[in-house]
């Protein structure tokens, strides 16, 4: 028994490492009612994500009703070229080069903002740093030894760590931009932001209409209640 319990200890203990030191999360900012962001986030998610990942319960189609444009909008700026409007954001990778080239086979994102949660792929994206052991050349401060490629680091650049020692051991403590992308800091933390955002709708692209009816239900509930005092009072009349 003694020796179950030391094994279990053990098994926590490289969780209790992660979690007293290292980095906090950082706070999306999510808005589905932000059209605009959106948008963008699906557009930069076909650019930089679609390659390896899909998103297999939406269709090009539902974004142009749900972001509220045309069609065409969303086949010129979204889309990835040959798509058609019915078409659902599948990957072009094939799940074995993938795991060939990876090691593990990108997952579908469709749902990967519910289990993970929209401040921690926020992170996620941003905690890229250079780590010339991995086989990538690349590690990540918020899912260490990950199997994936920065794929924005042409936008954000290269980023390098900072260690400090807590509780004896080495934490990374926070990470510094070692050589600039095409966007500034700024730029970079809105088009993540936007990514984000686009996944939490795919998470539940229903939201956006749930959210609208909301206010039709509730008016219904309201009318029925009138209704039904009204009735109440009509029938205990002739009771009294
Ligand atoms: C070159 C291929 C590739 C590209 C491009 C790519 N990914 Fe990944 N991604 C992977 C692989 C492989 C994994 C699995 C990593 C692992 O489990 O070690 C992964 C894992 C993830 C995870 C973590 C899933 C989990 O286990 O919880 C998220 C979130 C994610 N990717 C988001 C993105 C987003 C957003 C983009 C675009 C900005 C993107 N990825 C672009 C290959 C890719």
């Amino acid at each position: 028994m003694k020796k179950l319990l030391q094994s279990c200890l053990l098994l926590l203990m490289p969780l209790g490492v992660f979690a007293s030191g290292g980095i906090e999360l950082d706070s999306a900012d999510i808005d589905l009612t932000d059209k605009a962001s959106l948008e963008n986030g699906a557009h930069l998610y076909v650019q930089y994500c679609l390659g390896c990942h899909s998103t297999k319960y939406i269709r090009y189609l539902n974004l142009a009703d749900d972001f509220e444009v045309e069609q065409q909008e969303i086949l010129d700026k979204v889309a990835p070229e040959g798509a058609g409007i019915y078409d659902k954001m599948l990957t072009a990778m094939n799940g074995h080069d993938a795991k060939k080239w990876f090691g593990v086979q990108p997952p579908d994102l469709s749902l990967i903002a519910r289990s993970r949660g929209a401040d921690w792929i926020y992170s996620y994206l941003k905690g890229f740093y250079i780590d010339p052991i991995r086989p990538l050349g690349v590690n990540n401060a918020i899912f260490p030894e990950v199997g994936m490629p920065n794929p924005l680091w042409k936008l954000q650049g290269n980023q390098k760590p900072v260690y400090k020692k807590i509780d004896g051991q080495e934490a990374i403590t926070e990470l510094v931009l070692e050589e600039p992308g095409t966007m500034n800091a700024e730029e970079f933390d809105k088009s993540v932001n936007d990514i984000v955002n686009f996944l939490v709708y795919a998470g539940e692209p229903a939201q956006l209409e749930r959210q609208s009816m909301g206010k039709y239900v509730l008016f219904f509930i309201l009318l029925f209640g009138v209704i039904a005092y009204l009735l109440k009072k009509e029938y205990w009349k002739d009771v009294h």
